[in-house]
């Protein structure tokens, strides 16, 4: 990102003065195990090296004014009144981030923020994240709050629990505060426990295609399938007292449970008890460098989110049925929430050019629409950087 600091540190300038401090806050990717994360299973995300830039210094002038260089908006508050949720889409991740901080009890005062962004919105490599923890992070340095990484991550999906309405999991927020460059994240959505495994595909490379289908979970049926979740659980509960998520279920005993549960919710359970398996198995294949093992899980996994968790769309699907035509693929599947965004592709490196042009070529012939395609790479979590 070699151009997005200096933009937004300039655009800062224009505005205001020198900000007292930049961040990047990086969006992230997931390898495989998706909506596990409020089920409190695993999830295999990465730190990417496209996010968000903040610029921060406090401001003199009894009012906080925050902009935003991608949509040319500008947002006036002042932070010590109570606040309000705004009917500009982007503020109330920074706004729900103020709330929470102060609902910490953080002594915040009226500031200055430019931000802007290198990760399209909606596209499912979680710039509703990188926005969160890039003010949190910024503000924590700012008024020296003292807050750790793990304090602030937590506030971050908070903000996007109660002021943006997304009953969002950990994932998002987890892997942009503590990613490591180079390496993808087990983390366990349960305990917090999480470790590091190198991103290396031998002579195989990630490429992401966004179908340029716009997501926005708000308005989705994110909160429902976590709603259908919580149904099943509950069903399950009578049978089997002890479980509280679906990370405690196994097969046999939600098919003992079947005849009580509708069929739904009984395919939105299998889903999520088999996707935690899949990354299980994922995760022992990338162990044994078996690259054509782990295409054939995101394969799977694709098939399973389209039929049984149904997060997928035709854009989406036409995306996963092409790629698999093309020589030198292992494995495909749509990436993040659902409902749009990327795909995330696995291809060996001597065919990357040709499959990128065909898939451009024929995505364009099948759905009129534009493909984008982003070969990423993993960085750091949320950082500062030098202005
Ligand atoms: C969104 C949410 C995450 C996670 C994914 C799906 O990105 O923010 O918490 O549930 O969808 O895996």
């Amino acid at each position: 990102m070699p151009q997005l600091i200096p933009q937004v540190n300039t655009a800062f300038t224009e505005r205001f003065s020198t900000p007292e401090l930049t961040i990047f806050s990086p969006g992230r990717m997931n390898f495989i195990g998706e909506h596990t994360d409020y089920n409190l299973g695993f999830v295999l995300p990465a730190s990417i090296d496209k996010g968000i830039a903040v610029a921060v210094a406090a401001s003199k002038d009894g009012k906080t004014s925050i902009y935003s260089v991608d949509k040319d908006e500008l947002l006036e508050v002042d932070i010590t009144q109570p606040l309000k949720r705004s009917d500009i889409g982007w503020a109330n991740y920074v706004l729900g981030v103020v709330d929470q901080l102060q609902k910490a009890g953080a002594q915040l005062s009226n500031f200055n923020c430019v931000f802007g962004g290198n990760i399209p919105i909606g596209s499912g490599l979680s710039s509703s994240a990188a926005l969160e923890n890039g003010i949190g992070f910024a503000l924590n340095e700012l008024f020296g709050l003292g807050l750790d990484r793990m304090k602030l991550l937590h506030l971050s999906q908070l903000a996007e629990h109660e002021f943006v309405g997304v009953k969002c999991g950990i994932m998002d927020q987890f892997s942009s505060m503590m990613g490591k460059k180079d390496q993808a994240m087990k983390l366990d959505c349960r305990s917090l426990d999480y470790g590091f495994y190198p991103v290396d595909f031998g002579d195989y490379q990630i490429v992401l295609l966004n179908s340029n289908v716009e997501h926005n979970l708000a308005s989705s049926e994110y909160n429902v399938r976590r709603s259908q979740c919580e149904e099943g659980i509950e069903v399950m509960q009578r049978k089997f007292p002890g479980i509280k998520s679906l990370r405690d279920v196994e097969m046999h005993m939600l098919n003992t449970c079947k005849d009580e549960l509708t069929e739904v919710v009984y395919r939105r359970c299998k889903y999520i008890i088999e996707e935690n398996q899949r990354l299980n198995d994922f995760v022992a294949a990338l162990e044994q460098k078996d690259f054509t093992q782990c295409g054939q899980i995101l394969f799977t996994a694709h098939e399973a989110m389209r039929t049984e968790y149904e997060i997928t769309c035709p854009e989406i699907d036409v995306l996963v049925d092409l790629a698999k035509q093309q020589p030198g693929i292992l494995g495909s599947r749509m990436m993040g929430g659902g409902f749009g965004g990327c795909t995330l592709n696995l291809v060996h490196k001597t065919n990357m050019d040709a499959f990128v042009e065909v898939m451009t070529r024929e995505y364009k012939t099948k759905t009129g629409i534009a493909l984008s395609a982003y070969r990423i790479a993993v960085g750091d979590g949320v950082h500062r950087v030098n202005q």
